[in-house]
């Protein structure tokens, strides 16, 4: 579980916090939606989810690990991946393999082992025969699905992702709404930023933001019949 306490956060130098006393709590396995309006905060919060960023004031805990301890940061970014909005600064490799293979090198894993997280992490975006390819030949729908190969190829148990269909045409964003329902039925939450109702219709959860709060949490039929 996630869990989310008082969460405060003010930028260095800014008088004012974006984020304004933050509670909420993720399930392993839910697929919970974040909307709310341009700069109301919602890319900060997820930045908490991973110990990108560190509360200014309260407190979040990733399966009981709290992201204030910069020992546990590993642990906890291995176990919630975060997909960013541009692709393009999240992918390291030469090739797609090389790509997908820094994060399970980065923990040492066996040559063995990681070649087999690389196999099963492309053939499960459907980007099995890329493997050679190189990243900047990709599209922009290839490039988000190579950088959800990356985190699956760290076994995550949380995915947060940050309008992961933004800038893609519609079979390129359905293809990775597809792959994120499939992903969750997996066993895999999904923390998902968007600005598209129509993409979280079949979330279990909506949180609505606001001006750095959370002003309006529930199922979508909730949230929406109060809109
Ligand atoms: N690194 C930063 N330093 C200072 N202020 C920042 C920084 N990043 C974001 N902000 C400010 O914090 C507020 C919240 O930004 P954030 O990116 O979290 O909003 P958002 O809800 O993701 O917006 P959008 O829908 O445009 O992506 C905004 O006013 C933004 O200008
Ligand atoms: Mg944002």
């Amino acid at each position: 579980m996630i869990k989310v306490e008082n969460l405060v956060h003010r930028y260095d130098g800014d008088d004012v916090p974006v984020l304004r006393g933050i509670n909420l709590e993720i399930k392993e396995g839910e697929y919970v939606a974040i909307i709310g309006p341009i700069g109301c905060g919602k890319t900060t919060l997820i930045k908490h989810l991973n110990a990108l960023l560190i509360p200014t004031e309260g407190n979040v805990w990733v399966d009981g690990m709290n992201t204030r301890d910069t020992s546990l940061a590993g642990e906890i970014r291995r176990r919630v991946g975060m997909v960013f909005q541009n692709p393009d600064n999240q992918i390291v490799g030469m090739t797609v393999e090389e790509d997908v293979a820094f994060g399970p090198e980065n923990l040492r894993l066996p040559p063995g082992e990681i070649r087999r997280r690389v196999t099963e992490a492309l053939e499960a975006v459907g980007m099995g025969s890329y493997a050679q390819r190189h990243p900047h030949t990709l599209s922009g729908g290839e490039k988000r699905l190579v950088t959800l190969a990356d985190i699956l190829a760290m076994n995550p148990r949380y995915i947060a992702l940050d309008e992961p269909t933004s800038s893609l045409d519609p079979a390129g964003r359905e293809m990775v709404l597809t792959l994120l329902r499939g992903l969750n039925k997996q066993g895999i939450a999904m923390i998902h930023v968007t600005h598209n109702m129509d993409e979280i219709t079949g979330a279990d959860r909506i949180i609505v933001m606001e001006d750095g709060r959370i002003v309006l949490s529930g199922t979508p039929g909730e949230v929406f019949s109060g809109v």
